[in-house]
């Protein structure tokens, strides 16, 4: 059987409203992203997650959905969505969407009807108590919210939410719930989505648990046979931020997930860069579970919320705020940091690219932020996650060319001073550049793609005696390729045992020239990386 499609493919994830606006009313909209799929093609990504579109009274980024079946009035509408789904298509690009049925907004007509009469058929859809200190659910945003129940004067009961207040959980052991998720699902896959990604699904699983459910997971079985049913491409992409130990159960018997979210690597990462040291990122990928054939990981730097280190040691949490985040304004939730990687970098381009070196080439499918091909900023005046979500920088044009509006202010605002600012850091000026990250990005994104060894072929790691130093080897067929990246800030030189390449080595992508591979002597600039192919 052949491996499925994502697993040589790069997923790009956009919030359409600050992607790019093409009616001038300062949100991004579905045609403006339609008429910025050239960009996305030259850039080389082969399928889009798209953060929610919804109707939504927008107080959670849109995660706060009020119609599940709809489009944002601001950000378009379903004839647009269906031209964009078909543009993608043409130009060879899936779109994934947004599923959110852990919550929907207090604004959502089920919501509004529950909340209201103790009669309405929508009433059981949310979790309601007479006793909410009788249950320990924690929230998910500690420092946000007190407690996950929150008393409804309306319906004189507390409903259970584990994020926002304005956001009530879904009653998922509710069959007509479960109706309303597949009616959800079917809708937008009849429209041609190749799959969703499935929010908070550790939630899901939970909720269903505490009801006493033998068997929690079906809900994600139910999911995937709607997939499986509509589409032979179709992917699950979810977010399962559960203990090492329970995460396999996301796949199930490769009848789950798909592709489930590297938080482990991710904060591993971090903690590797704040130490100068590659073993931390070895260390975890020895630890994570095996993926099934039809599976993998959806490995990410940044994504559109904080940088979670929840999964760390408070030892280790300490020593990445300490490196990242030293000011309180730039923690959030006490678990996370509010930046994007380059701030947190200083700009320091070795060590950027450094990074999406890794992120292209260990075991798993990319996922990259929108603007993180660009080296975009943030803005830390913004609210809480807001920081990281500024419009897209596409020229040096007012409002960065995200927007043409001159009569209302962007939905946010443009990242306008310091470094990162959208007068010299723009798409514009990065494609006129041969040097620019941008075009770094542009290489290496082919480069994955073209070397299936790494989505589709075996990999290892081999031993480089040398804690600052990752070095893998993937093989596929007759071909191979080796990744070393060197984490530290000092020159380095390793030599492989196990270094036989099937023919002359080829340097096919590093942050500088090097003496060609002698034996199995590696050297390394500091922070250092290279990719050596062969066949
Ligand atoms: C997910 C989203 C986050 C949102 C939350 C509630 O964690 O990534 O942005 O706030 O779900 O929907």
């Amino acid at each position: 059987m052949e491996p499925p499609w994502f697993k040589n493919a790069a997923i790009y994830c956009i919030a359409v409203e600050t992607f790019r606006d093409a009616n001038a009313d300062g949100w991004g909209d579905l045609a403006g992203l339609t008429e910025a799929l050239g960009y996305l093609e030259e850039l080389g990504v082969d399928c889009l997650w798209l953060e929610p579109f919804y109707p939504s009274p927008m107080r959670d980024n849109g995660y706060d959905v009020a119609d599940h079946r709809g489009v944002h009035p601001r950000i378009g509408t379903l004839a647009d969505f269906d031209h964009l789904i078909a543009e993608a298509n043409r130009r060879g690009i899936a779109v994934l969407v947004d599923l959110v049925v852990n919550h929907t907004s207090v604004e959502h007509p089920w919501f509004r009807s529950a909340r209201a009469d103790p009669g309405s058929e929508y009433r059981d859809y949310y979790i309601w108590t007479d006793e909410p200190q009788a249950h320990r659910e924690p929230n998910a945003m500690p420092t946000e919210q007190d407690s996950p129940w929150t008393y409804d004067e309306a319906a004189g009961r507390w409903y259970l939410h584990r994020f926002y207040a304005h956001e009530p959980d879904l009653n998922v052991a509710n069959p007509r719930v479960r109706q309303e998720i597949r009616a959800t699902m079917e809708f937008w896959l009849e429209r041609g989505v190749t799959g969703f990604r499935v929010d908070a699904s550790q939630f899901l699983v939970q909720k269903l648990a505490e009801t006493g459910d033998s068997d929690p997971h079906r809900l994600l079985r139910e999911m995937r046979a709607i997939v499986s049913r509509c589409r032979t491409d179709g992917v699950l992409l979810a977010e399962a931020d559960v203990e090492i130990d329970q995460l396999q159960a996301f796949f199930g018997n490769d009848d789950e997930m798909h592709l489930l979210f590297n938080f482990y690597l991710d904060a591993n990462l971090f903690l590797a860069l704040a130490r100068k040291r590659a073993d931390p990122v070895s260390r975890i990928l020895g630890q994570l579970p095996a993926v099934p054939r039809g599976g993998h990981w959806a490995n990410f730097v940044r994504n559109q919320d904080e940088l979670n280190l929840s999964h760390l040691s408070d030892e280790e949490r300490d020593e990445v705020f300490e490196a990242f985040a030293p000011r309180e304004q730039e923690r959030i939730f006490g678990r996370g940091i509010r930046r994007r990687l380059p701030p947190m970098l200083e700009g320091d381009r070795r060590r950027i690219e450094l990074v999406y070196s890794l992120l292209l080439s260990l075991p798993g499918v990319p996922v990259i932020g929108y603007g993180d091909e660009l080296g975009m900023g943030d803005d830390l005046e913004l609210a809480e996650r807001y920081s990281v979500r500024t419009p897209m920088q596409w020229s040096p044009a007012a409002n960065a060319g995200f927007s043409e509006t001159t009569t209302e202010a962007p939905l946010r605002p443009v990242i306008a001073r310091g470094p990162f600012a959208y007068e010299r850091l723009n798409v514009e000026a990065q494609l006129a550049d041969e040097h620019s990250l941008l075009r770094w990005f542009q290489r290496a994104l082919r480069l994955r793609r073209e070397r299936t060894e790494i989505g589709l072929g075996e990999s290892r790691m081999l031993e480089t005696g040398d804690p600052t130093v990752i070095a893998q080897l993937c093989e596929r067929d007759r071909r191979g390729l080796l990744t070393i990246h060197n984490l530290s800030d000092e020159p380095r030189a390793v030599t492989l045992a196990t270094f036989e390449p099937a023919g002359p080595p080829e340097e096919l992508l590093a942050d500088d020239d090097y003496a060609p591979v002698d034996g199995g002597r590696l050297e390394l600039h500091p922070y250092g990386y290279r990719w050596v192919g062969w066949g």
